[in-house]
């Protein structure tokens, strides 16, 4: 993987977990990097710290203007854009029967739409300018269902045929889109739940590895997908999940 230096890449969700990971290992492969996030005092650090290779911006991925000023702040201050991933997400889980139309609408919205903005504008400049790889975040979720994740598990089944249908699409303009379903990854969004001992017992039972990724093993993946390594790798789901889509989600009903 040796195509890096110098390309300029657009990570949503860069301030924390996965999408951190991700904005590390492109930095340390001379990459230039602009990362989206809510998070404005993490960006801030993250600009200090590589002053001249990343630049953040406040970016909420649900809103389209947001996405074109994040597109259009990329280009201005690096020259192009070659690679996207598409790591923002979160969601309000809840019972089917219970679950309020505002909590399903945040999830779908931030986890699926999303994304849909997020690829429009990305692949829009790459259309006109010779093309471009992006890489979404779904989730093992997309094939397996969970307790109380019926939108999330929804919204990531989503993601993963918006890859496809993006793949179809765009491939006439030398623009590749891939898809990384991780399975249960160490980050803030799951230490809620890893934390009560039972539940990541609950875990570690259907995890044939026996235990969570870090962060940073979804990096490599990632990056693998936009290079040149993977020049004939299109529309595919790639399962990082240390076996766990071959046992199955664990019955979290028990503990709710
Ligand atoms: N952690 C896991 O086990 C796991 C498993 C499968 C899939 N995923 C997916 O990976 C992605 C990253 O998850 P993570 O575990 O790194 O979570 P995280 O909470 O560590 O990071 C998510 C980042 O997204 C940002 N964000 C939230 N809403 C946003 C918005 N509207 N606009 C812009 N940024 C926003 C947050 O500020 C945060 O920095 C998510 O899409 C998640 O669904 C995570």
């Amino acid at each position: 993987m040796n195509n890096f230096n110098g390309k300029v890449a657009i990570v949503t969700g860069g301030a924390s977990g996965i999408g951190f990971a991700i904005v590390e290992r492109l930095l340390s492969v001379g990459a230039k990097v602009a990362v989206a996030d809510l998070n404005s005092d993490k960006l801030k650090e993250m600009e200090e710290t590589h002053k001249g290779n990343l630049i953040g911006c406040v970016t909420n991925v649900t809103k389209e203007t947001d996405i074109e000023a994040l597109v259009n702040k990329t280009v201005e201050t690096f020259g192009g854009l070659d690679y996207a991933f598409n790591v923002a997400g979160a969601s309000k889980p809840g019972a089917i029967v219970d679950q309020s139309e505002e909590d399903w609408d945040f999830t779908v919205d931030l986890c699926l739409k999303g994304v849909f903005l997020s690829v429009k504008h990305e692949a829009r400049y790459m259309k006109e300018h010779g093309g471009g790889a992006i890489v979404n975040v779904s989730s093992l979720n997309a094939h397996v269902p969970m307790f109380y994740g019926a939108a999330y598990s929804s919204a990531k089944a989503g993601v993963e045929m918006l890859t496809k249908n993006a793949a179809l699409e765009l491939a006439q303009y030398n623009i590749r889109v891939n898809a990384i379903l991780p399975g249960l990854v160490a980050t803030p969004l799951t230490s809620g739940l890893t934390n009560i001992e039972a539940i990541n017992e609950a875990y570690m039972e259907r995890i044939p590895m026996k235990r969570a990724a870090d962060p940073a093993e979804m990096a490599g993946p990632a990056l693998f997908l936009v290079s040149d390594d993977a020049s004939y790798v299109n529309g595919a789901s790639l399962l990082v999940d240390g076996a766990w889509a071959v046992t199955g989600y664990p019955d979290l009903s028990k503990f709710m």
